[in-house]
């Protein structure tokens, strides 16, 4: 019943972090891989070690997923490699880590073309290759709906994400496609690199959680693998928050 032989997932930005993470899980539960990156080639290869050693197959393509081009060339090696997607992972993230005040047109734009439209992109492309009973599954953070120093950017871009994922699941949720979002609490990745509060945010975490511990990779994995899987048959247009419970606490 949970098993994912015969499937196909792609994770963009699945090269590091929390895709790799993802990634790793899915190729254990059985599936093959296309495992999306758009800078760092070694990473991505190691990614596609983890699958190989679970004994699936892993096809590595770099893509930027803002880009419609790059998007639909990901789709094509998909369709060649796979003939279809069973999962679209939506997780590849970046952002411009500023105080509102500093930003510009073009620092807006960047978090909310890779991080809210390239979703819209990955669906409107990957669709004539997911048969029914696909998941897309978008990964969002908690700054969607709070207010984190230095995070504007992201966290509005990931507003618009986890609110195109509700439309998406309504229109495709006739077609048999399941739409939901992930949104994780604070997971030391790269990702959390670029904060100049970086140990403050890590501390501050622990501390706030109630069960007493950071989020990891693979605690947002074990969800994607919920959300893959049968047991998740009729949630659909949901985010669903992996954090310790650090989100509830005033
Ligand atoms: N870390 C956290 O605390 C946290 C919390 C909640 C939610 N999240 C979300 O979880 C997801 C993964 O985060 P992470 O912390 O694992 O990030 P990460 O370690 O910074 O990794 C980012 C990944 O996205 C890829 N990427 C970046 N821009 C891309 C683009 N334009 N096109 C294609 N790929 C691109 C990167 O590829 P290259 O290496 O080639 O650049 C890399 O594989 C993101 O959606 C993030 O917002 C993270």
């Amino acid at each position: 019943m949970l098993g994912f032989h015969g499937r196909t997932a792609l994770v963009t930005g699945g090269s590091r972090g929390i895709g790799r993470a993802i990634a790793a899980r899915l190729a254990e539960m059985g599936a093959d891989l296309v495992v999306n990156y758009v800078r760092h080639r070694k990473d991505a290869e190691e990614t596609a070690a983890m699958v190989g050693k679970a004994g699936r197959r892993c096809v590595l393509v770099k893509a930027n997923v803002a880009v419609q081009a790059d998007v639909e060339q990901l789709m094509e090696v998909a369709r060649l490699e796979f003939g279809k997607l069973d999962f679209l992972i939506s997780n590849a993230a970046s952002g411009v880590f500023k105080p509102a005040l500093e930003l510009t047109e073009r620092h807006w734009n960047w978090a909310m073309d890779i991080n809210a439209r390239a979703l819209l992109t990955l669906v409107q492309k990957a669709l004539p290759l997911m048969p029914p009973g696909s998941r897309v599954i978008a990964v969002s953070s908690l700054g969607a709906v709070r207010a984190i120093e230095n995070y504007t950017t992201v966290g509005a871009s990931k507003a618009a994400l986890e609110s195109l994922a509700r439309h998406l699941a309504v229109e495709l949720g006739p077609r048999g496609i399941h739409v939901n979002t992930i949104s994780a609490g604070a997971v030391d990745t790269d990702a959390l690199k670029h904060f100049p509060n970086r140990e403050q945010i890590l501390s501050a975490a622990i501390q706030r959680t109630p069960l007493g511990r950071l989020t990891t990779p693979e605690d947002v994995a074990d969800i994607a693998v919920f959300l893959c899987g049968e047991l998740s048959k009729m949630v659909q247009g949901q985010v669903i928050t992996v954090d310790g419970g650090y989100a509830i606490r005033g």
